[in-house]
């Protein structure tokens, strides 16, 4: 046991067996996050952070240039704060989160890995972060060169002939491929309707279908976790626009008859898209292209290093075989004598999805990451992923089986009979784990896994770390049996425990409400 004091807190992963041990009370100085002051609350009228210099003698007011009607002299209710007050209150809030560059953050089906600082000075270098996104193409020309080589390494890794970086996240590059396969289908004058997707799906694909306009067809992948060529082959009709298939599939293993299932899929028109989300698994191992795919959408936001979650920008690039090159987005990076330049010759193109052209930030990111790696050092990294996750699925499978018999690629996918032996569910074992300074695992998905635990530890995370996550899994099992009450009333430590989520997903309360003017 730990002695006292020496409990993991938010912040701070516990260095070994011995340290994995959380407080049993409620942490002695953990922040109440109640106790911050909004800084509505803090306000004091006249005060001021902001040394906004007087107006130089001759020049035009704002009412002059705006009109008045834009204009107003105050905003009722808006708090007033010296600059140390705003900067104290947003690095306090900082503190009470959990985020991937404090602590492990083994998120399932996120990719939650390091993102290496080197890319943000890439893409915080002032010819990049300054550059308008109405810059004329002749004065653009590196960045333009810059999209045009990150197409290259794209169309590379994943075997496929051209690319669109515009998509700015991977459900919208989903819908992107969608849209492409029903331009495709209608240029060929059939108007097919229904796309099949596979039980262990991503929310997401269902939903892209739907918003394309396609019927979903649902494919039961087999007991062992996996697609079969023959399910296909009796969903298969003519109707059938394509299926969308992630892989590895959510379950985080390889699909095995991926091939077989291209090859029916193209014996009766129909198109192979292939979800390539978790190309973490995949990068120099396998292509997609050498699969079957015809449209592969990439999350540069997972795959390649650029930060994820909290609503941040992402990217969804979409990479299509020959025959779907004239339906991608346009503008399309063009060159000619005098440099690159937009091209919007392309007459069956679904059009922009977005406005500009993709989140530059983020293409800037994945390529320093591309570079810094190289080829060798990219298919490295899908190994480590590979080998992190099944070490973790080894070391824990005593106490958590793995979900399938099939060999994991970059997460895998626990379950556990701590529900019927203790009354502990999935969500209480994810919050315990809080208290030892650790980011759950994503839980309850893939659906078709009962009380699901996801972990993708990624290749970015020393032995150490992976160790001591396992040694802290272990005792929140042993503490389930023995003291169950203080798994169900996790996490102990935070400055939060538990908030109804229900309510809080239904209700949401996102903006702060005076309660007096
Ligand atoms: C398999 C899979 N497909 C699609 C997506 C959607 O990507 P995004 O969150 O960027 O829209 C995700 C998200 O992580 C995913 O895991």
């Amino acid at each position: 046991m730990a002695a006292e004091g020496k409990m993991a807190s938010a912040g701070r992963i516990a260095r070994s067996t011995e340290e994995a041990e959380p407080s049993s009370v409620a942490a002695a100085g953990a922040p109440d996050v109640r106790s911050v002051p909004l800084l509505f609350e803090e306000s004091a009228a006249g005060r001021s952070g902001a040394d906004v210099a007087a107006r130089a003698i001759g020049e035009p007011d704002a009412a002059a240039i705006l009109g008045t009607g834009l204009c107003r002299d105050d905003i009722t209710g808006f708090p007033e704060l010296s600059e140390p007050q705003v900067m104290r209150h947003f690095l306090r809030l900082s503190q009470l989160n959990f985020g991937q560059a404090f602590q492990f953050y083994p998120l399932g089906s996120c990719t939650m890995k390091y993102n290496p600082v080197l890319n943000d000075e890439m893409a915080a270098l002032s010819g990049f972060a300054g550059l308008h996104p109405m810059t004329p193409a002749h004065l653009a020309q590196g960045a333009l060169e810059l999209m045009a080589r990150l197409e290259a390494a794209l169309a590379e890794i994943t075997g496929m002939d051209a690319v669109s970086l515009h998509p700015a996240a991977g459900a919208q590059g989903e819908l992107t491929g969608l849209l492409m396969a029903r331009a495709y289908h209608h240029k060929r004058g059939a108007a097919r309707h229904k796309v099949i997707i596979p039980d262990t799906a991503h929310g997401t694909n269902p939903a892209s279908c739907t918003l394309a306009g396609f019927e979903v067809v649902v494919a039961k992948s087999n007991r062992r976790g996996f697609l079969e060529a023959a399910e296909i082959r009796r969903l298969l009709s003519d109707e059938v626009a394509a299926l969308m298939v992630t892989n590895p599939n959510t379950l985080g293993i390889f699909e095995p008859e991926i091939a077989a299932i291209a090859g029916a899929l193209h014996e009766r028109g129909a198109l192979l898209y292939l979800d390539g989300a978790n190309m973490n698994a995949l990068l120099g191992v396998a292509k997609p292209g050498h699969m079957g795919a015809d449209i592969v959408q990439l999350n540069l936001h997972k795959t390649f290093a650029t930060p994820h979650g909290g609503g941040g920008p992402g990217a969804g690039p979409v990479a299509v075989k020959k025959h779907l090159e004239p339906f991608l987005p346009a503008p399309r990076l063009g060159r000619d004598a005098g440099g690159w330049r937009l091209d919007y010759g392309w007459p069956d193109s679904i059009g922009r999805l977005r406005a500009f052209q993709g989140n530059f930030g983020m293409l800037v990111r994945a390529y320093s990451f591309i570079l810094a790696l190289g080829g060798n050092g990219l298919a490295e990294a899908s190994r480590f992923a590979i080998l992190a996750a099944n070490y973790v699925r080894k070391r824990l499978e005593p106490h958590y089986p793995s979900a399938t018999r099939e060999p994991s690629m970059h997460e895998c996918v626990l379950t556990h009979d701590l529900e019927k032996r203790a009354g502990v569910s999935t969500l209480d074992i994810a919050k315990r784990l809080l208290d030892f300074g650790i980011h759950p695992p994503t839980i309850y998905f893939p659906l078709v896994v009962h009380g699901a635990l996801m972990i993708e530890p990624t290749e970015t995370e020393t032995r150490e770390t992976l160790d001591s996550f396992v040694a802290a899994m272990e005792k929140i099992y042993d503490e389930a049996l023995s003291n169950p009450e203080m798994v169900r009333t996790a996490p102990h430590t935070l400055a939060l425990s538990r908030v109804d989520e229900a309510h809080a997903a239904r209700r949401p309360v996102l903006r702060w409400q005076p309660t007096r003017a």
